[in-house]
């Protein structure tokens, strides 16, 4: 069933009615779904770390309806960051500017600068616009856990403890937003998104990519984040379907994400074909995983993805799923 991408008068009522009580409402983004409160509120804003299970130090991203109240948030508006928010707002895109005064610690996790984006999902904003504010949100899901695309993942993920989740359907783009630094007169790609390399560099000229060496913290950047629960591992393709037979044939069952059909068939190995165009294989990427780690398997594995930029932002998400398994920093939930 297609789900309505738009909140009724009631929905929207309610979720309005939460965010101003200091409650959280996991919502829709093109991207992922968010868990949003009111940026301005600080015990609103500790409710979603306690839920997620997230360090207070780890920033969160401000939601707007529109670009034009960013100066209510940045400080300063760099010409870059100017071109890059006409180009791709509202859209998959974050801008991490020097913060204004009035933005909360909670927000920044103490830092000068904070995030911002405009997403484009019509429920989104539907609800920024009715809030009349900014709505600071993670990813709904816990700390760790990969990232919600269906409004039944977030259920899965907090059940009754969040009690208002907008259900606008699945997410279109399906993997989290690019996330553009624009500081200290550099502009600087921290998480590749959907926007890639080039099309940033297009609007803007010199981009560098990865953090700096005094960098911001981005919570993104530990290594155990996006993970199933599963241990997964990425194999390379010519190899994949071998290996998993080998370790189904020694009695465990096997989960493997590949790019293609399997050429046998095998009892202990659940496959799914994710097929080799990049923004089909990202916009099913985080429910395959969640299938995955359903099917009871003991080992996740994953076919590595092709070189080229398109395949950035999935690339970069299996990357981290893979060191999380052999994690031993407290990293994981
Ligand atoms: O697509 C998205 O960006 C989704 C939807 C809900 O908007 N949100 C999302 O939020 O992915 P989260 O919290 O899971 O990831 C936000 C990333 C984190 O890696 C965080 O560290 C980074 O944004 N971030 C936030 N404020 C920052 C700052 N001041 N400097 C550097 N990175 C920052
Ligand atoms: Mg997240």
């Amino acid at each position: 069933m297609v789900k309505a991408t738009r909140a009724t008068q009631l929905e929207l009522d309610t979720a309005v009615q939460a965010l101003r009580d200091g409650d959280v409402v996991a919502f829709p983004t093109e991207t992922v779904y968010g868990l949003g409160a009111n940026a301005q509120h600080a015990p609103a804003l500790q409710k979603i770390f306690t839920l997620k299970g997230r360090p207070t130090t780890h920033p969160l991203i401000v939601h707007l309806d529109n670009r034009r109240f960013l100066h209510r948030w940045a400080r300063e508006v760099p010409p870059a960051a100017q071109r890059l928010a006409e180009r791709f707002w509202p859209g998959p895109l974050t801008l991490v500017l020097p913060k204004a005064d009035r933005v909360l610690d909670l927000v920044t996790g103490g830092q000068d600068s904070v995030a911002v984006r405009v997403p484009a999902h019509p429920m989104a904003q539907q609800l920024l616009t009715a809030f009349g504010g900014g709505v600071a949100a993670p990813s709904a899901n816990r700390y760790g856990h990969v990232s919600p695309t269906r409004a039944e993942h977030v259920r899965e993920e907090f059940g009754e403890a969040v009690r208002v989740v907008l259900d606008g359907g699945e997410c279109r783009l399906g993997l989290e937003s690019t996330i553009v630094a624009c500081l200290g007169g550099s502009v600087r790609l921290l998480r590749p998104g959907l926007i890639t390399l080039s099309q940033l560099r297009s609007a803007v000229g010199e981009v560098q990519a990865g953090p700096a060496a005094d960098a911001p913290r981005t919570p993104g950047s530990a290594r155990a984040h996006y993970a199933p629960l599963t241990p997964l591992r990425l194999v390379a393709g010519g190899l994949i379907e071998r290996q998993a037979a080998e370790l189904a044939a020694s009695g465990q069952r096997i989960g493997v994400l590949a790019q293609r059909p399997p050429l046998g068939s095998y009892r202990h190995v659940t496959w799914i074909n994710a097929g080799t165009r990049p923004d089909a294989y990202g916009h099913d990427l985080y429910t395959h995983l969640r299938t995955l780690d359903h099917a009871g398997a003991s080992c996740l594995l994953v076919q590595e993805v092709p070189a080229d930029e398109r395949w950035d932002a999935v690339r970069d998400r299996l990357a981290r799923a893979a060191a999380a398994a052999h994690a031993t920093d407290g990293e994981m939930p």
